[in-house]
């Protein structure tokens, strides 16, 4: 359903003065003139309300010209509860809407066509609820396991980040509402996020840090970004010349306006000067009577504007761009989408985006799927089986309209299977294992057939670092990597009374499973998989779906193993210096876990199936730089089944050290069984070049290319050698 907007009328109004009728008639009327004719008609300190909030989520609107005000909303997993104007919950609102899985999640898929539906769901319900831009998707890079963010993000590696957050953003940009990538850039821990300096090498910043961010600028067209809240080589990412007005406006040529994460401006002149147009925050300080006017981008600007110390023409530049944002969505002079919230179709998207992201990491004879008809008895253990997440999270926290959890998918898609459920442990930090619990626990398990042990982290409700549940959450990273709450006790006494137990992992990453996961047949990853995550689950521990997930970041046996902590700095926090250096530059993830011969739990790619793939056929041209391959992949097995192909380029020799393997291209195919399909990937060149900081500039080094295929970073099946 599509609206008119309230504010064409007003906005012909205010133009008419500068504009003939004539002109303003036709129908292929530049936008950008209009754009300038408003501009025109805004006195200095209209326009300096623009480019501040007016309370909480909404930047200052100039109502005698209809410029409205631009009402943003988090989060990256669904339309946030409503806050009235200034952060007081509002209780009465139809605010619980679709819980969608969790970013990293999303990026299990290897489905970019499922990045734009679940964008489309998003921008959607954004829609229905009056919002014009929602504050997602967070795409900094997941550099190591303990960032408290890295469930809202996706990847460890660039090139998957690229393909999933484009599909996200024009899904949601498809609705009329803008989407606002986050946070850019180098905000890769919460830990100390307002205060640290991240200095890294060019090479790490392009190769790595970077690639998603221009996707979504120059492939999705994302009409809002949001800057970071650290440092970046010395100057705040809101007010970073370089990476504002250098890299995203001049070199990449983006569009759209940048905001400040909330409350991330510190300067006015530096702020003003170096590309940021938009400063977003609350006015805590003033709470109950904020005065916006008081931010720097506030009053300040009209008073040094008028003192000739700051030049207008850059406010114009700020204001055009906000009022561009606004063209391109309809909220001037055009049509806002009306949205639609909590559908079935919605839902739907949930469960597939959830079915296909939840990934089976381990197997062992064939103990998944449990047979419906066969299976009597299931222990489900576990405090996270019975734990609602939506709320959990910080800023991407969604009031979900209903949440199906483990344990509730359990027991509707089971039929007569009897469940028998004990909590296991409690959530309480520090705590150790309960023996009471524990014993339950074990008499649960003795009793039952098989266990399904639903455990892990947990979405954090408050995000300070006292919460009992504070993992997974905002502005706050986790202490280590260690199963909290005592589950490991938990885990090994309840495996020993059965040692039939399937483990689900719920929580943003990695956790260190060594003391326990050699001893179990199956583990589960589960993430935060949304409002039908407990049927997705369930139909994949049934065999009603046939898990295709594959994990998008690499899962360390232990944190020291983590290219952050072992070759650091990470949290960087010390005494002396509020610095982070990322001497891991660009070996993050499996880039390291390759070149430094580390082996990780669980390698970037992975993920099991109930069926069997098989790969053959590997064919190579080459054209100029570029190059074609195509393989044949091969259902082997009984059951259907769906397969990430991957494909991974090495560089045999090159000027500079390069990885051992790099992603460059995947495909996700559904084979019937006995079925046989060709995947062709093309590579152009820009995935063999790698980026010379000794030359400043993307580079191609000819010689030979080996050119790796597999269903995962370390299951290479195929491989052969180009040479360009
Ligand atoms: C977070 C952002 C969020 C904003 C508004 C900040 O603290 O870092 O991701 O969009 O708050 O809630």
């Amino acid at each position: 359903m599509i609206k008119k907007s309230s504010f064409g009328k007003v906005w012909m109004l205010a133009i008419a003065a500068t504009c003939s009728l004539q002109a303003n008639a036709q129908a292929g009327f530049d936008t950008s003139a209009k754009i300038s004719a408003l501009i025109k008609q805004l006195t200095l300190e209209e326009k300096v309300k623009m480019i501040h909030a007016s309370s909480s989520f909404t930047s200052g609107g100039v109502p005698r010209l209809g410029i409205p005000e631009l009402v943003t909303s988090d989060g990256p997993h669904g339309v946030r509860p409503e806050h009235g104007r200034d952060w007081e919950l509002d209780n009465n609102s139809l605010d619980s809407g679709t819980y969608m899985p969790v970013g990293v999640c999303l990026a299990a898929t290897w489905n970019p066509k499922l990045g734009y539906d679940f964008g489309s769901v998003l921008g959607s319900e954004a829609a229905f609820r009056g919002k014009n831009v929602i504050l997602g998707p967070g795409i900094n890079i997941i550099r190591g396991p303990l960032n408290g963010r890295n469930f809202e993000y996706e990847s460890e590696d660039p090139f998957l980040v690229s393909k999933m957050c484009v599909g996200y953003i024009k899904g949601v940009q498809d609705q009329g509402v803008s989407a606002c990538v986050k946070h850019y850039l180098a905000n890769n821990q919460e830990s100390k996020r307002f205060t640290i300096n991240v200095e890294m090498s060019e090479r790490a910043l392009r190769e790595i840090y970077m690639p998603g961010f221009k996707a979504a600028v120059q492939e999705a067209g994302v009409n809002t970004l949001m800057s970071s809240y650290n440092k970046f080589r010395g100057q705040w990412g809101s007010h970073s010349n370089y990476l504002l007005e250098q890299v995203l406006k001049k070199e990449w040529g983006f569009k759209g306006l940048v905001m400040s994460d909330w409350n991330a401006v510190h300067n006015t002149a530096q702020a003003y000067w170096n590309g940021m147009d938009l400063e977003m925050g609350t006015d805590l300080g003033m709470l109950p009577n904020p005065d916006y006017s008081k931010f720097f981008l506030g009053d300040t600007v009209v008073k040094l504007i008028k003192a000739g110390k700051l030049p207008e023409y850059l406010l114009d530049e700020k204001v055009r761009r906000i009022l561009y944002v606004m063209f391109k969505t309809g909220m001037i002079d055009g049509q806002v989408k009306k949205g639609e919230y909590n559908t079935k179709a919605h839902q739907q998207t949930a469960l597939k985006v959830a079915e296909e992201g939840i990934v089976l990491l381990k197997n062992d004879n064939n103990l998944l799927p449990l047979n419906k008809n066969t299976v009597k008895s299931i222990a489900v253990i576990g405090y996270n089986a019975d734990r609602k997440q939506s709320m959990g999270g910080g800023s991407s926290q969604v009031r979900a309209f209903y949440e199906i959890t483990p344990l509730a998918g359990l027991k509707t898609n089971g039929g007569k299977v009897k469940i028998n459920y004990a909590k296991g442990y409690d959530i309480v930090r520090g705590g150790g294992a309960d023996q009471k619990l524990i014993d339950e626990a074990v008499a649960a398990a003795s009793k039952s057939d098989v266990v399904v042990f639903v455990g892990g982290w947990t979405h954090g409700f408050r995000y300070d670092v006292w919460a009992d549940n504070a993992y997974d959450a905002e502005d706050i990273d986790k202490q280590d990597m260690k199963m909290p709450f005592g589950q490991d006790e938990l885990l090994k006494a309840v495996i020993k009374a059965n040692p039939k137990t399937v483990v689900v992992l719920m929580g943003g990453g990695a956790i260190d499973m060594t003391q326990w996961v050699d001893k179990t047949p199956a583990v589960l990853q589960a993430w935060y998989a949304g409002l039908e995550g407990g049927n997705a689950l369930a139909k994949i521990i049934y065999g009603d779906v046939n898990p295709s997930g594959k994990l998008p970041m690499s899962f360390p046996k232990k944190l020291e193993d983590n290219p952050s902590y072992a070759l650091g700095e990470y949290p960087g926090d010390t005494a002396q210096s509020l610095i982070v250096h990322y001497l891991d530059d660009i070996y993050v993830g499996y880039r390291y876990y390759d070149k430094f011969k580390v082996e990780p739990q669980f390698a970037f790619g992975h993920g099991l199936s109930y069926t069997s793939f098989d790969y053959s056929n590997l064919k190579m041209t080459t054209a100029g730089n570029t190059a074609l391959v195509s393989f044949t992949v091969k259902n082997t097995g009984k059951v259907a089944g769906s397969e990430v192909a991957q494909l991974y380029v090495h560089q045999q020799k090159s000027l500079l050290p390069r990885p051992e393997k790099e992603l460059k291209g995947f495909q996700k195919i559904v084979l019937a069984p006995g079925e046989e399909k060709t995947v062709t990937i093309t590579l152009n060149e820009d995935a063999f070049k790698y980026f010379n900081d000794v030359k400043n500039t993307w580079v191609m080094d000819n010689g030979n290319f080996d050119i790796l295929v597999g269903g995962s970073s370390r299951t290479i099946k195929l491989n052969g050698t180009i040479t360009l």
